[in-house]
């Protein structure tokens, strides 16, 4: 059955345009990001969807004005701070993906610290990518992979698609089945790029903030629509999805 998806990956942008609309400064729109994020955790847990990987914060986003980026990061580190009692409640796992080494002391060990606190928990699945590029992520693993070459453990030829997908930041997750990005762009901008090879791309011209209930499902309804093929003919598809 593909009719729900078991990953769910989402670009949240549109927070700047939703504050500046408001004659507001850019960090309220970030502020205000906070309430739907909580709402497709929500949702997601509800829904028994395994995994939702959140872009937070690309490694093209550093280069953003020094005031915004750091008021993006007392923003992570406040919402860290002030959801992880109640996510730990709804079981959900957290995890963060990207470059730590660019983060503050203080935010490195707040995630590390949220990390292990939901470290056994059995629900969802959640992992916020914040210093995050998919370009990094490649080259990491290929350094990981090249490192244990090196070394003698590996052979170059025992390289494969799934040693390499299991290097990669999302390891040992399902790829992403549908790629949500609000905010009226249809680009990826560096989001996951192994791991979206097969993804279903929804576009919502919504702002981040204004993101609730009913667009989620129209994504997943949207979703539910599409023939997945990977690759096969429609006659193959139907066939090895079974009756
Ligand atoms: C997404 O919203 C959040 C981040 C990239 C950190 P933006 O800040 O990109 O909002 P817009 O695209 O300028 O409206
Ligand atoms: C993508 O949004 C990154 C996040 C939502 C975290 P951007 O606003 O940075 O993307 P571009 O610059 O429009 O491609
Ligand atoms: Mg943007």
């Amino acid at each position: 059955m593909d009719s729900a998806p078991r990953h769910i990956a989402i670009t949240m942008d549109g927070n700047g345009r939703w504050a500046a609309a408001r004659g507001l400064p850019r960090s309220a729109g970030h502020k205000a990001g906070l309430t739907p994020v909580r709402l497709c955790v929500e949702e997601c847990s509800r829904l028994g969807v395994e995994a939702l990987t959140l872009f937070a914060f690309s490694s093209e986003n550093w280069s953003r004005p020094a005031e915004e980026v750091a008021s993006l990061m007392g923003l992570f580190f406040e919402a860290v701070e002030r959801e992880i009692a109640e996510l730990h409640r709804q079981q959900v796992r957290v995890r963060f993906i990207g470059n730590r080494q660019r983060l503050s002391v203080r935010l490195r060990a707040q995630i590390a610290a949220a990390e292990r606190h939901t470290a056994d928990n059995a629900g969802l699945k959640l992992q916020v990518a914040v210093s995050y590029g998919g370009r990094w992520d490649i080259v990491q693993a290929a350094r990981r992979l090249a490192a244990q070459c090196a070394s003698g453990a590996l052979r170059p030829t025992d390289i494969d698609e799934d040693r390499f997908a299991a290097a990669l930041e999302l390891g040992g997750l399902p790829d992403a089945d549908l790629l949500i990005r609000t905010g009226g762009e249809r680009r990826i901008s560096n989001f996951l790029l192994w791991n979206i090879a097969y993804a279903e791309l929804y576009f919502s011209d919504r702002l981040w903030p204004d993101f609730g209930k009913e667009e989620l499902a129209d994504a997943l309804e949207f979703f539910a629509g599409r023939e997945r093929r990977f690759g096969l003919t429609t006659g193959q598809a139907m066939k090895a999805r079974g009756p």
